[in-house]
């Protein structure tokens, strides 16, 4: 369906399909939200910053920041019905506003661009990951030698390489063909299957020695960890893990069946994204607690507690097998939305789909490579302050380009489109789309600047 719509779009002209069914828009949007945020980097980041301090901010800026401009943003698709530069081309300029708004829908193309640089070379460490899980190369590890195998790992730049070029190649070809629906129907088959596995875990975890201190770290806030640097890696988790900030779900939006309540879609999407990072920050910060590792063990924490806990298990090798593919699923929807907006853009100016998606897979492959090699040859390759080249291929788009597309989609959405229109693109009735517009304005825009400007000065 989404290959025939994009292609409908080369002449500006609004897109007619339609999801099937308003439980096919919610899958699709989960689909993009649910990924390595969740399972990766939302046990990272709650690590390195204290734990429930952060959790809690986190919750705060996904109800005042995240849902809000999550609406805004799908709702913009919605009203615009065409690929992000054309929709915010044509609503500002049916508003009697500026077109140069258009250019925030390139600023989004960017913003996709870098996170699917890194997002491809950690999906990488999935791939080599299953394959070390189903060949039970874990089973007879200690931990300890499961986390140097993960440092070893990162340290050989051949096999970090080969795996990011797999995942990259598996995404564009999705991409090229525009057989995106196929592998959302495979997905929204499978996910369950993910949420059960987690499920399973964190039944592992109530059994292990560091559940109780798992919970405490969770769950308990130490006020003293609210760091500056706490707060804005909040911030910018809580619009990355939704898939919100970039304009990815706007592509999404163009698509909504013009029946639904777009509120109703974001609460549930939020309610099932979170559920999966609760679930994997249980499982995995029990295993931390148990081992006597450091929670603020970095990007690797997932990848070294997981494989210890389901050595632990009963047929473990098979288990954590079955996990890597339902993660490596979930990224791969979630790569196919970062990607897809970027290919749509291109094909927009005219240019044929598969070349399109050729020259992104390249691009985003060459921009993945410091990501890549931060661990190994470029290890000490730091241009600001003590932030590897890792660290800054994650920090700029997730912290900093996010909070800035999103600042500016919610500006677009409140102050600059026509009321009715976007009351009626929101589809939950006139005295929601008021609340809804009074919580962005004097909210979600005043917090997002207060915390971008307070980063930035301190
Ligand atoms: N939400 C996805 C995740 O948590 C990442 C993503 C960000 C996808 C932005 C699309 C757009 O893994």
């Amino acid at each position: 369906m989404r290959h025939g719509a994009v292609e409908g779009m080369q002449d500006m002209s609004e897109v007619v399909e339609r999801w099937g069914s308003r439980r096919a828009f919610i899958i699709a949007v989960t689909g993009a939200a649910v990924g390595l945020g969740n399972i990766w980097r939302f046990p990272w980041m709650t690590g390195e910053n204290g734990g429930a301090a952060f959790l809690m901010l986190y919750v705060v800026f996904l109800v005042l920041l995240g849902l809000p401009v999550m609406i805004a943003e799908i709702m913009i698709g919605r009203a615009g019905r065409r690929t992000p530069i054309q929709a915010l081309t044509h609503l500002a300029r049916d508003a009697g506003k500026s077109r140069h708004w258009g250019w925030l829908g390139l600023f989004c193309g960017v913003t996709l661009f870098f996170i699917l640089s890194f997002y491809s070379v950690v999906s990488g460490w999935s791939i080599e990951y299953l394959v070390d899980a189903l060949s039970g190369h874990f089973a007879s590890q200690s931990p300890q030698e499961i986390g140097s195998a993960f440092d070893a790992f990162l340290a050989s730049p051949g096999r970090v390489l080969f795996n990011h070029t797999l995942f990259l190649f598996l995404t564009m070809s999705v991409v090229a063909l525009g057989v995106g629906g196929g592998l959302e129907r495979l997905n929204n088959l499978l996910m369950p299957l993910l949420y059960l596995l987690l499920v399973l875990l964190v039944g592992y975890a109530f059994t292990t020695s560091g559940f109780t201190a798992a919970l405490a770290w969770l769950f308990m806030p130490d006020l003293s960890a609210l760091t500056p640097m706490a707060i804005f890696n909040a911030m910018g988790h809580a619009f990355f893990t939704l898939a919100v900030g970039a304009g990815a779900l706007m592509t999404y939006g163009a698509y909504m069946p013009d029946d639904q309540s777009l509120p109703r879609a974001v609460v549930t999407v939020a309610i099932l994204d979170v559920a999966v990072a609760l679930m994997a920050g249980i499982a995995i910060f029990s295993i931390v607690f148990s081992q006597n590792m450091a929670p603020d063990s970095g990007p690797g924490l997932m990848f070294v507690t997981l494989p210890i806990a389901f050595a632990d298990l009963p047929g473990g090798a098979l288990w954590l097998g079955a996990f890597f593919v339902l993660l490596l699923l979930a990224t791969w929807t979630s790569s196919i939305n970062l990607a897809e907006p970027m290919v749509a853009m291109l094909g927009s100016l005219g240019m044929a789909r598969w070349l399109a998606a050729v020259l992104i897979g390249v691009g985003v492959w060459l921009m993945g490579l410091p990501s890549a090699l931060s661990f190994s040859i470029w290890s000490d390759v730091r241009p600001f302050g003590d932030m590897t080249l890792f660290d800054l291929a994650t920090t700029l788009p997730i912290d900093i380009m996010l909070p800035i597309g999103g600042l500016l989609i919610a500006f677009f959405a409140a102050w600059v489109m026509e009321g009715t229109r976007a009351s009626m693109a929101i589809g939950a009735g006139e005295r929601f789309y008021r609340h809804w517009r009074a919580v962005v304005r004097w909210v979600s825009i005043p917090l997002l600047v207060v915390v971008l400007v307070g980063f930035f000065l301190s």
